[in-house]
């Protein structure tokens, strides 16, 4: 466990730390003890073509119970996602903070909004239905595939196939040029992880200019032979009269493609790493005694893929009674806000019953996540498919976690379904 130096805390801020599993004990403590406090952050390697870098951050306001999550998500004129971004890490230059405020995440009222505008229709829990029969028909036949074979890694053969399959079809890219978008989004969500990004700052620069292109070509085809699909209508949509620039086309792309894939696989995974481990919910789902939306709903929170996101003060102001300064970064930890024992009883207890169940695992306010319905049914079918082989699917070694302080995810999570 990677730790504050001088004490015995494990280090929220560090992404080696959560190789080792979210730091819960941790997380509890501060909701009690300092629901807002102040996390120094560490001195973090990176390489690029003029050698090795350190890199520390500036600090950050870390905000970990479900009512100043809540809070800060909705004081939107305080708490900014575009003045920084909304990543934790700075941008390194002023030419990548532009770049990241193409971004649709790291965007404020009004511009937020009219670019939000231009695909809300397609995911409506009404046009994400009407995507129902494919996404149950991957999954079936994933599962089908996994029951045959016998022995599977649940990460790379089930939770990170689903997503990638069902975006292909909702962006309309051929489907074998799938492990484009996975390699892409490992190499950019996972920047920290020794076996994907491995902090090489060219290597995640040349991903951002391999993705773009291929968007460009996809764009150009859809102009000429426009179809069906989102980037058919990404591709002529207008804000104010005029077209999406090419660079702001990309970065919407490169947002689906990352939060389409990369979340939904965490979220599968995680979910079967807790029913395998808590055989009496895994009863439950199987017996049918829970209603399946209840039960999505309370691994969403559980799992809780995206571990938190980021917002700079815009003024100085407070957020439950700690001081905040102009230009300060504040962290929305929802890994925290789900665990809050203000609002869930037995938080750490995986209840698939749980109702009411207000997480925040897709975050709140205006930047609420546009793909929620499409996760939720992604998770719900994939769970229909497996349910009937769910008591036999059974651990065959440990699991491999992701270094990550952004998402929960795993990279390997051997089984066999016997
Ligand atoms: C379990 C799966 C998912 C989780 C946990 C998740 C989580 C989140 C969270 C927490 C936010 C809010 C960010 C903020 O407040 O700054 C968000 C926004 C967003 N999500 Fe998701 N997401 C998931 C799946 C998806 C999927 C499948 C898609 C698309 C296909 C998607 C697309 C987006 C987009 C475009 C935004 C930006 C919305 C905005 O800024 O207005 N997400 N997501």
């Amino acid at each position: 466990m990677t730790g504050v130096p001088g004490t015995a805390r494990p280090d929220i801020a560090h992404p080696a730390t959560y190789a080792h599993g979210v730091p819960h004990a941790e997380f509890a403590r501060r909701r009690r003890d300092e629901p807002v406090a102040w996390v120094d952050e560490p001195l973090l390697t990176r390489h690029s073509a003029s050698g090795r870098i350190t890199e520390r951050g500036r600090g950050y306001w870390a905000v970990t119970t479900h009512a100043a999550v809540q809070e800060a998500s909705r004081r939107t004129g305080d708490f900014s996602s575009g003045r920084a971004g909304a990543f934790l890490v700075d941008p390194r230059t002023p030419a990548d903070l532009r770049q990241t405020r193409q971004l649709l995440i790291s965007m404020d009222a009004p511009q937020h909004v009219r670019i939000r505008r231009l695909v809300t229709s397609v995911f409506t829990p009404r046009a994400v239905g009407g995507l129902a029969d494919g996404v149950a028909a991957h999954a079936t036949e994933l599962v089908r595939r996994a029951v045959r074979a016998g022995e599977l890694d649940v990460v790379t053969d089930l939770a990170a196939e689903l997503p990638l399959l069902v975006l292909c079809d909702l962006l309309g890219v051929p489907r074998t040029d799938r492990h484009l978008l996975y390699r892409w989004s490992n190499h950019l969500v996972g920047f920290d992880d020794p076996e994907f990004g491995g902090g090489d700052v060219d290597a995640y620069r040349r991903t951002f200019a391999e993705a773009f292109t291929y968007a460009l070509e996809l764009a150009a085809e859809r102009r000429a032979h426009p179809r069906a699909d989102l980037i058919s209508r990404l591709a002529v949509a207008e804000v104010d009269g005029r077209r999406l620039s090419d660079r702001e086309f990309c970065m919407f792309w490169l947002l689906l493609v990352v939060a389409g894939n990369e979340t939904t696989r965490h979220l599968i995974a995680g979910s079967l790493s807790a029913l395998v481990d808590d055989p009496e919910q895994r009863d439950r789902l199987v017996a049918g005694t829970v209603p399946m939306a209840a039960a999505v709903d309370e691994l969403v929170r559980h799992v809780t893929p995206i571990m938190q996101f980021r917002r700079t003060a815009t003024r100085d102001t407070e957020l439950a009674g700690q001081p905040i300064a102009a230009d300060d970064k504040v962290v929305l930890y929802y890994t925290s806000a789900n665990r809050d024992p203000a609002v869930f009883t037995e938080p750490d207890r995986l209840d698939l019953g749980r109702n009411p169940n207000p997480h925040l695992a897709f975050g709140i306010g205006p930047h609420f996540c546009l793909g929620a319905h499409l996760a939720r049914h992604e998770l719900a079918a994939l769970l229909r498919a497996i349910l009937p082989h769910l008591p036999s699917l059974v651990r065959t070694g440990p699991e491999i976690r992701l270094e990550s302080n952004f998402v929960n995810g795993l990279k390997s999570f051997p089984a066999q379904i016997r």
